[in-house]
């Protein structure tokens, strides 16, 4: 054990038993051309520990049927079950309400589905969208739609050298005309961790709502939905070990009444007649169709998963990981870590002198180590910083100390391929 490895061992995240969690992970046991695994791309999607498997395989063989439609046992197990994930979840993020949870694909659709639920309903010609140049596509293209077709406009918070939000800026952007803001929690491509709720204050101080998307925040922070008084807050399944097509929108119930719907089908009316439909209450009357039911099941059964774990232990090792691995790759000559936030959560984006990050990420696989190369879905970022893409390295709880440093020994190895 390293010198820096044993003063982290007396940190709180320490406590985390790193080697009983990884057991519960059968993909980490896996190796890539001879090598062990080494995942480093959970800001992409994460891994899903057995118990989750388990209560897929569960509900597939004992559970399943369609939901809220039949009075026969499998419906109305399956229904129950649905609506327990529901409430999981509530829990998870402290909702005041399990209403205010509702089930969509991912954080994609959930901004999409505000975007026409709210933005649609709501904005108009020359009235203003704030928001910040770390967002993800997801957070941008759906307000650009929206200003299209409205005549309304975006207005950017630009950021500082370490990738932070300029929050005297995002200050002055506000007018009368401001109607919206949507900003990341934490973001995907540096790992800058937004002072969301200073940000939220701010604009209820003028009666803006906003929007946070949280998909790199729920599977690293605890969440609290009511502390934040966000208006909206989307998160995705599959980057907090749940399934991939189950994401979650929460939402203020006053301000989801008034909304209108995204979707219109099956369950998410009260009545039709080919004269007028009456729309199902909340959280019904966005969740059109059948919706993604084991997967809804298996994000409760995740959620569950880290809370028995615990997030502000879950917090404190990922704080560790990214403390000792910022601490390494400082030491390295030719490699410039992008994005260098006071504060930060689990993401470490870097760029070796001379050496194509698709080419870093190509030799670093040859080692094992699965990191990701690209823009990472943030092109105003990458244009930011002067860079077309970026390595980066993303950690998850289940992540150990020994893989930050088979990254470090990658990174070594691939300066002296380019040497
Ligand atoms: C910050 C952020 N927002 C939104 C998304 C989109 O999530 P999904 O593809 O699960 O809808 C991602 C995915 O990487 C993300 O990192």
């Amino acid at each position: 054990m390293t010198a820096a490895q044993t003063k982290l061992k007396t940190r709180p995240g320490a406590a985390l038993d790193v080697e009983r969690i990884r057991a519960d992970f059968p993909i980490l046991g896996l190796e890539v051309d001879g090598k062990p695994l080494v995942y480093l791309d959970n800001a992409a999607s994460s891994q899903m520990p057995q118990p989750v498997i388990d209560r897929i395989v569960r509900y597939q063989t004992s559970q399943h049927a369609n939901i809220h439609r039949a009075v026969h046992y499998l419906s109305e197990t399956a229904t129950s079950e649905y609506e327990e994930a529901r409430r999981k979840v509530a829990r998870f993020i402290n909702a005041r309400e399990e209403r205010e949870v509702i089930f969509t694909s991912g954080t994609t659709e959930a901004i999409n589905l505000v975007m026409h639920g709210y933005g649609r309903k709501f904005l108009g010609a020359d009235d203003e969208i704030i928001l910040t140049t770390l967002e993800h596509h997801s957070n941008i293209v759906p307000w650009q739609m929206l200003a299209e077709e409205k005549g309304a406009k975006i207005r950017v918070v630009p950021i500082n050298d370490a990738g932070e939000l300029l929050i005297d800026e995002y200050e002055k952007l506000f007018s009368e005309r401001t109607k919206f803001v949507a900003v990341m929690h934490v973001s995907n491509a540096l790992g800058t961790i937004n002072p969301v709720r200073q940000m939220i204050a701010f604009a209820h101080a003028r009666g803006v709502p906003v929007l946070v998307d949280g998909a790199q925040a729920a599977p690293h922070l605890k969440v609290d939905v009511q502390e934040l008084d966000c208006d909206f807050y989307a998160f995705s399944g599959h980057k907090l070990c749940g399934p991939t097509g189950i994401g979650v929108l929460y939402g203020k119930a006053a301000l989801l009444e008034r909304m209108q719907p995204f979707k219109g089908g099956g369950d998410m009316i009260l009545s039709v007649t080919f004269e007028k439909t009456t729309y199902n209450t909340i959280p019904h009357k966005f969740e059109a169709g059948t919706p993604p039911i084991m997967a809804a099941i298996a994000l409760g059964a995740a959620v569950e998963y880290l809370s028995e774990i615990g997030m502000d232990a879950i917090a404190a090792h990922e704080v560790d990981l990214l403390d000792y691995a910022t601490a390494q790759v400082n030491r390295m000559p030719g490699v410039r870590i992008i994005g260098t936030a006071e504060k930060k959560a689990a993401v470490l984006s870097f760029a070796v002198d001379g050496v194509h990050p698709h080419d870093v990420g190509t030799l670093l696989n040859q080692e094992g180590v699965a990191v990701r190369t690209g823009h990472h879905c943030a092109q105003p970022v990458m244009q930011r910083f002067k860079v077309p893409a970026t390595s980066r390295a993303s950690f998850a709880f289940y992540n150990s100390m020994a893989e930050v440093d088979a990254l470090v020994a990658g990174i070594r190895s691939v300066q002296k391929v380019f040497a």
